[in-house]
């Protein structure tokens, strides 16, 4: 008889665990409370970029004449924008339901709850499903922080804030991480005033100093109000009903009347109702404990995606999903967690890999670093896009420690380093590796030639 795998949750780390586990011959169950693809497709990855397409097309128009090209009466519609981000979102998971009929997985609409390490209940049927493995993939949800006035109307989630029928005219984000960014720039690109209250010392307080500073400047020379070192301490409801909120600076308290507030702390792991405790699974911190092969302290119970939450990212989820998918059918899978790209979908792009400048500069003393502006980069400046530059570090011998790249698509250029990582290739295979002129990845190369101070064009 095959094996029986259960999926808990059904998002990126859930049904690509589920399409694995399949492949490999499993009988498969998997569980979802709510609509396949879970945050990615339904409330965060997808439909934030489908968004900001549109806001950036809006972008890309207003500054037509840079083109040579007449653009007059340019305006947006906030109910097409929303109907075209709908209608792609409602693709992609019609494409998962179809990955799942066509895996013979078996898909039971419910919230699960593990009974014991070989059976789950969907709490809404009773039914009780038996397996010989389990992998939980139940996600995470927003992060509340204790701020007196969160439960006013007006203050929303990542979540709410991408079912907005109207688009705010200000809006106050807390939080300067990856989704408070990304809603800053579709909020402001699509019109609106957009304010930013970061508690640390700077914007995207886990990236590279140098290339967050770099961004917050790009940001606010284009019209975002950016507080860092700033601790919201009340929002209010106005007489006239929008947001007043008050947030202490290092230069004294500031207060700001907004349309609506995003809450944009942090995520965190999401485990109701899922009877960890009863079962005896070891959290750390309110994420589920795994080892090396994504199983927990139960065996044969694994945990994939952002409730383990080593690195909150769809990307990440899906590669542990197969990894337990796989221990689970008797194979033996680990993660390489030292090349995942990290990206953030700003104007600018940020992405990057490995370590940040600083980290590596703690870690080893004698670490090289070379930069390449995208200045000095033709298919930028053909792209009207010549902001930002690529950084990579490298140790004394030439192992690529990380890249950052802050430019046009930042997001898919970083692909090449992450495998050169992935691949233990050197700065030097880079560097001599012929890159075609003239594209963005030249800059890559420029870069890594760099290194030992041979970049051409600078
Ligand atoms: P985050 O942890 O990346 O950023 C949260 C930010 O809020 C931090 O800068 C933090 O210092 C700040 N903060 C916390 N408490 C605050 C307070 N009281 N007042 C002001 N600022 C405060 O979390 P975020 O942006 O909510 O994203 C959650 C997760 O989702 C992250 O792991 C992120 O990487 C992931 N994600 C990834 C995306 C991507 O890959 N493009 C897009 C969106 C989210």
């Amino acid at each position: 008889m095959s094996k029986r795998v259960i999926v808990v949750g059904g998002g990126v780390g859930g049904y690509v665990a589920a399409i694995r586990a399949a492949q490999l011959g499993a009988q498969v169950a998997l569980v979802e409370k709510d609509t396949l693809g879970g945050t990615c497709l339904n409330r965060g990855c997808i439909p934030t970029k489908t968004l900001l397409q549109s806001a950036n097309t809006l972008s890309l128009l207003k500054k037509a004449q840079t083109f040579g090209i007449s653009a007059k009466e340019v305006s947006l519609d906030f109910g097409a924008v929303l109907r075209r981000k709908e209608a792609v979102v409602n693709r992609l998971v019609s494409g998962v339901t179809f990955l799942m009929r066509k895996n013979k997985v078996r898909v039971i609409k419910g919230v699960g709850t593990i009974i014991d390490s070989k059976t789950v209940m969907v709490l809404d049927s009773k039914e009780e499903i038996k397996g010989d493995s389990i992998i939980i993939a139940t996600g995470s949800q927003p992060l509340m922080v204790p701020i007196k006035g969160l439960d006013e109307p007006g203050v929303m989630t990542s979540d709410e804030a991408l079912s907005l029928e109207e688009l705010p005219h200000s809006l106050f984000i807390i939080g300067a991480g990856a989704i408070g960014l990304e809603f800053a720039q579709i909020f402001h690109k699509m019109g609106g005033k957009v304010i930013i209250g970061e508690i640390l010392p700077h914007i995207l307080p886990a990236e590279d100093v140098e290339i967050a500073q770099m961004l917050e400047k790009i940001l606010t020379k284009n019209g975002v109000e950016i507080f860092t070192d700033a601790k919201v301490i009340s929002i209010e409801t106005t007489v006239s009903n929008e947001k007043r909120v008050r947030f202490a600076t290092k230069y004294g308290e500031e207060e700001r009347i907004v349309a609506k507030v995003l809450v944009a702390a942090g995520r965190q792991p999401y485990t109701e109702e899922l009877g960890v405790a009863k079962l005896g699974i070891k959290l750390d911190k309110g994420k589920i404990a795994v080892d090396e092969r994504m199983e927990t302290n139960v065996a044969g119970v694994y945990a994939v995606g952002d409730v383990v939450g080593r690195m909150m990212l769809a990307h990440v989820a899906m590669s542990e999903g197969i990894c337990a998918a796989e221990n689970a059918m008797g194979l033996d899978s680990k993660i390489d967690y030292g090349a995942v790209a990290r990206c953030i979908y700003t104007s600018p792009e940020v992405a990057s890999v490995g370590l940040t400048e600083e980290e590596a500069r703690r870690q080893y003393p004698d670490t090289k670093v070379a930069k390449f502006p995208f200045a000095a980069n033709g298919r930028a400046l053909t792209l009207d896009e010549a902001e930002g530059m690529v950084k990579i570090i490298t140790s004394s011998y030439g192992e690529i420690l990380g890249a950052i790249i802050i430019g046009p698509e930042a997001t898919e250029l970083i692909a090449e380093v992450t495998l050169a990582m992935h691949l233990e290739a050197t700065v030097e295979d880079i560097a001599t590796c012929i890159h075609a002129h003239p594209t963005l990845s030249e800059a890559i190369r420029e870069t890594a030639m760099g290194i030992e101070g041979k970049a051409i064009h600078i």
